[in-house]
């Protein structure tokens, strides 16, 4: 059994964790934490868990982490970056939800995050775990920067694209809306109900935090660097992510054909027929994204359509798809639930 610590295990990723890790059969959840819910039984604060989990919440300080064998931080930004270094010493291996490992270039990283990075030297050695392009570095990883939510929905659209060298990279429009639950579960007036419901807004379009971290995975599978233009949008809904992709075709190709191929061995990138629109609700509680590709009027534009859940496949699904990697599992164990549906 493979023993497992969660840092941050009320937000809406950590709970994520749990629900999807409790169930899975070679994992043993050994500590929670929580600086607010210090003694609390999880099972009573969750109580979807009831029946499922007896652990209390724990504080960082005393969770015995460097016992497990893999921790995950699901954590705000500059929390992992802290401790992943004694963990590592301790020989645990760590995946980091948040974005303190995503970004090579450290100075870019603290020029988007705005803080000083504690430990720059793990940068390097971080894998990036979008496993459909970084599968066999994932396998022998100590240390996972798990992808945004943003980042995996547009990666996967646009990847099929930019390996076959079809489009003008220096011309890509990511167009995307998120459910709330993006934001997390802490309060915050924007997320309110008033708010966020019977609305419909973009944010961030100057620079969002998530744009440096798509364009250095976009450019590392063109090998030049990609222009992008990536609008954020907050949508009323609970979950999910649709990211509305598009690019100047250079070269007639049978595109459906290319999606089809490129994902054909991917358990968990569905690319639908001809014609088709994926609809966010059609991947809810699953660690599936959904791709649909269209050429409007034969002309020179592609559209991709690309949906996944931002909790599971933008989050802690994709997470534990790098953990099943990383030991030797199989990589759809405990993380190949049907989608909710209505
Ligand atoms: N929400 C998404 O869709 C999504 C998708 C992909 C990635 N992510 C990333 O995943 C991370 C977690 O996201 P979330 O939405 O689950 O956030 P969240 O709902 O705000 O939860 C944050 C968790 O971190 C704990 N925490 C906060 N400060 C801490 C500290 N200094 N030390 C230890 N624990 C601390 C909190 O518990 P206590 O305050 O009680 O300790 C809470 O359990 C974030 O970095 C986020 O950017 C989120």
């Amino acid at each position: 059994m493979i023993n497992v610590g969660i840092v941050g295990g009320t937000g809406y990723t950590g709970v994520e964790l749990l629900r999807l890790l409790t169930l899975h059969p070679k994992v043993k959840i050994k500590a929670i934490t929580s600086r607010s819910e210090v003694g609390i039984n999880v099972a009573d604060m969750f109580t979807n868990l009831r029946g499922h989990i007896d652990l209390k919440f724990t504080d960082p300080a005393d969770a015995k982490l460097n016992k497990c064998d893999l921790v995950f931080f699901a954590t705000p930004n500059g929390i992992a970056m802290k401790q992943a270094e004694s963990l590592l010493k301790a020989g645990v291996r760590v995946i980091d939800l948040a974005a303190d490992f995503r970004i090579k270039n450290v100075a870019e990283w603290e020029k988007w995050y705005g803080m000083q990075h504690a430990c720059p030297d793990l940068v390097a050695e971080a894998v990036y775990g979008l496993p459909e392009i970084n599968r066999e570095l994932v396998k022998n990883a100590r240390l996972i920067a798990n992808p945004g939510c943003y980042p995996t929905a547009v990666q996967l659209g646009f990847l099929p694209l930019l390996e076959a060298g079809v489009i003008d990279i220096n011309h890509l429009i990511a167009d995307v809306k998120s459910g709330v639950s993006g934001a997390g579960r802490k309060a915050e007036v924007h997320t309110l109900h008033a708010e966020a419901s019977d609305n419909f807004k973009a944010y961030g379009v100057p620079g969002h935090r998530h744009l440096p971290e798509i364009k250095q995975g976009l450019s590392s599978v063109a090998k030049k660097m990609v222009s992008l233009t990536f609008v954020p949008h907050l949508v009323p809904m609970i979950r999910g992510i649709h990211a509305t992709l598009y690019a100047k075709l250079t070269q007639k190709i049978n595109l459906q054909a290319l999606y089809e191929k490129r994902y054909q061995n991917e358990a968990f990138v569905d690319v639908l027929p001809t014609g088709k629109h994926p609809e966010t609700r059609s991947v809810r509680g699953s660690n599936i994204c959904r791709i649909a590709v269209h050429q409007p009027q034969n002309g020179d534009t592609v559209v991709i359509l690309s949906v996944t859940d931002n909790l599971i496949k933008g989050a802690a699904g994709q997470a534990i798809q790098n953990m099943n990697i990383m030991f030797g599992l199989s990589e759809t164990l405990g993380i190949n639930q049907i989608p909710l549906l209505p």
